[in-house]
């Protein structure tokens, strides 16, 4: 556990639902614990020095590879999480916060692995930032995920393609045994939306019982 506060992290590929899940988790949280007083809901990329350039590279229009350069995106997700880790996730963890962050360095290590940088040189690069207390990670078809997309109408980025988010979640998926000292939780996102929740609160409640108790 982080000596205060509670870290919690959603994971998983474009489309997979994760950030609904956000929402219906914060409004559980609050309605369910009187006593839970501050959550603090947050993202990444994050609003740094370094989102600008990190959305340009991801617009489809500068999707082509050199572009979307991946040695310059491992770097820019870097320094965009140590800005975020230092104004936002730390000070809030500091105040006996509820941190939810939707993607963490997961993300750089299954997406910009997914585009050729090794893994372990991955994980190496985000060795030093807090360890959340829970990852979940959403598992769910790229199919399934590109179709939600489509129905939402959402722009699709560089990175919203099905073999490249098959790739992305494979990766995900090899993170609990890669990182044996961290706290996964993988989640069928296949699932309906209600489904997806009740199974998100099994493995949350107990964490936010420990913290209010
Ligand atoms: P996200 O904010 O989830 O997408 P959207 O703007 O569509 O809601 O993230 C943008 C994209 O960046 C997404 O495809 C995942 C990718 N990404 C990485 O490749 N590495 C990272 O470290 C992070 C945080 C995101």
């Amino acid at each position: 556990m982080a000596e205060k506060g509670l870290f919690i992290v959603f994971e998983g590929i474009d489309g997979c639902g994760k950030t609904t899940q956000v929402s219906k988790l914060v409004d559980w949280i609050f309605s369910t614990y009187k006593k839970v007083d501050s959550i603090v809901l947050t993202r990444e990329p994050s609003q740094s020095t370094f989102t600008k350039e990190i959305h340009e590279r991801l617009s489809l229009k500068n999707s082509n590879p050199a572009a979307a350069s991946k040695e310059r995106l491992l770097e820019l997700f870097v320094l965009d999480r140590e800005e975020h880790v230092d104004k936002i996730i730390t000070p809030s963890l500091n105040k006996n916060a509820v941190v939810i962050c939707d993607r963490y360095k997961y993300s750089t290590i299954a997406y910009q692995a997914a585009q050729g940088i090794p893994m372990a040189h991955a994980i190496d690069e985000n060795d030093s930032f807090p360890i959340p207390d829970m990852v979940l990670i959403f598992n769910a078809t790229p199919e399934t995920c590109v179709e939600r997309m489509n129905k939402s109408g959402k722009e699709m980025d560089a990175f919203e393609k099905t073999a490249f988010l098959e790739k992305v979640r494979a990766n995900y998926i090899k993170l609990p045994a890669l990182l044996p000292k961290e706290t996964f939780h993988v989640i069928n996102a296949n699932q309906s939306i209600d489904q997806i929740h009740l199974d998100v609160i099994k493995v949350i409640r107990p964490l936010v019982e420990r913290l209010v108790k």
